[in-house]
């Protein structure tokens, strides 16, 4: 039998509504652009205040975003670290696996690129971040 440790990039992606929506072309360029990363549960995935090396999109399982004493979960088809880069700014949280979780991550330079060529999704990513400041102000 075929020890399979992960799920394809395609089928990792069919998880996620952000890339279910890009027609065909797109998806097969963001497809190349997108590695797969398992985490073990309760380890750290990156500290406020690192450097933003990039977004990390949640294909199975379940993270905590901890930010001063709040912690928000977020799950399958969710991402995050996309405010550094949005903002120009170091992580403004710490994130770390609830369980078990398989990520995709785009790193910050393709990521860039990606946004920058395509207008709805700039958009798809500023609303999620502008929501999550807000909410982070008024805690
Ligand atoms: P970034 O600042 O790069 O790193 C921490 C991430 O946590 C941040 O990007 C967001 O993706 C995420 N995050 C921050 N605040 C919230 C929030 N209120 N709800 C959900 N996710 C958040």
């Amino acid at each position: 039998p075929r020890l399979d440790l992960g799920l394809d990039t395609n089928e990792l992606m069919r998880r996620l509504p952000l890339f279910v929506e890009l027609g065909d072309d797109m998806r097969a360029r963001v497809r190349q652009l997108l590695r797969p990363v398992f985490v073990l549960p309760r380890s750290v995935i990156f500290r406020a205040g690192d450097k933003g090396d990039g977004v990390y999109f949640i294909s199975s399982g379940a993270v905590e975003v901890r930010i001063e004493d709040r912690r928000i979960r977020l799950g399958r088809g969710d991402f995050f670290g996309e405010m550094a880069l949005l903002d120009h700014r170091p992580r403004s949280a710490e994130i770390a696996a609830l369980g078990y979780c398989q990520l995709l991550f785009l790193d910050a330079g393709d990521f860039r690129r990606l946004i920058g060529g395509d207008e709805t999704l700039l958009h798809k990513f500023e609303t999620i971040a502008r929501t999550r400041a807000a909410q982070n102000r008024s805690a």
